[in-house]
């Protein structure tokens, strides 16, 4: 069960009920989301700390390790208890120097699906996000044959739920078009706003959004305005982006990625920073277009 204590709630992923504090764990690879991590006891320590949480929501991807983490996922947590969720994405690759080739033809989808539910030991996917664009960001262009692939795949029973992530807001209309998807997962934080309209537009049509790198990613979020309301607070600055968040619309869901149980606690706790209209304004002039 999803604790009551998480700050923000729960919201509704199609017909699953998660913790709007999720987990994303994409930190728990190695070097570059290369390899094995380097502490492999601590890496499952995080995990078991972000069940015994009550979150429900825990976002990965194959690509992750590659292989690794989904694997660590399962040693961790499996059996799951019924109420976690977890969310997977497909369509990037990884080469040998650590970077995200796309690998959305209809048959690298078929495999990269069947690869997650056999590391994740599961026998239906939950939720499976296509990934588009590139490290880059979006890129414009058909989503199509991808797409229609992954329904065809859940039309076999294999996927739950389908979501898009890196995406144009024209992709995720064409996407709607094709089949009901349930979230969009996009680069979006205090310093990068890019994607306000589409929220606000999501929001109406009870799809959720699902920010990654919520903290800055790989440089952690830089801005006088934040250090400012982060001192005036007398919290950090990740609490405040991370309750900004959490405030800025009910279909955000957070998936700020850790391989700390310490850094895991923190944001919990700073998340449930309630900010005022005062702060919400400052913070407001930060990465508006
Ligand atoms: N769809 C996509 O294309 C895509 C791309 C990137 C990420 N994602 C997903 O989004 C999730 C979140 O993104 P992210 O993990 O890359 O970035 P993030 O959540 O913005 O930031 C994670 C970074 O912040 C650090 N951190 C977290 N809490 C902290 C704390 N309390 N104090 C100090 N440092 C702290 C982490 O280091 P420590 O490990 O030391 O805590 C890590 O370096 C990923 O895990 C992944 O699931 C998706």
């Amino acid at each position: 069960m999803s604790s009551p204590s998480l700050p923000g709630g729960t919201w509704t992923l199609g017909d699953l009920p998660v913790s709007r504090f999720g987990y994303g764990a994409m930190q728990l690879a190695g070097p570059g989301v290369m390899g094995p991590p380097a502490d492999r006891d601590a890496a499952l320590a995080v995990l078991r700390e972000v069940r015994d949480l009550g979150i429900t929501h825990i976002d990965t991807a194959g690509a992750y390790g590659p292989r690794f983490t989904n694997r660590l996922i399962r040693e961790a947590l499996h059996p799951y208890p019924e109420a976690l969720h977890i969310a997977t994405k497909v369509g990037a690759d990884r080469d040998p120097q650590g970077g995200w080739p796309p690998a959305r033809e209809p048959e690298a989808l078929r495999r990269a699906v069947h690869e997650n539910l056999e590391d994740l030991g599961l026998e239906v996917l939950d939720l499976v996000n296509l990934r588009l664009g590139d490290a880059q960001g979006p890129r414009p262009g058909s989503l199509a044959a991808p797409f229609e692939a992954l329904v065809e795949l859940q039309d076999q029973g294999l996927i739950r739920h389908l979501g898009v992530s890196n995406a144009t807001a024209e992709q995720v209309a064409e996407a709607r078009a094709i089949a009901p998807i349930v979230c969009v997962q996009n680069l979006y934080n205090l310093a990068h706003r890019q994607d306000d309209e589409l929220i606000d537009e999501l929001a109406e049509q009870g799809i959720a959004y699902v920010p990654f790198f919520p903290l800055g990613g790989f440089s952690p979020l830089q801005s006088s305005a934040l250090a400012a309301v982060a001192d005036r607070l007398g919290r950090s600055p990740m609490s405040v982006a991370l309750a900004w968040l959490l405030q800025r619309s009910p279909n955000i869901l957070l998936i700020p990625g850790t391989s700390s149980a310490a850094h895991l606690h923190e944001n919990v706790a700073g998340a449930a920073l309630r900010l005022s209209p005062d702060d919400l304004a400052e913070l407001d002039t930060i990465g508006r277009r």
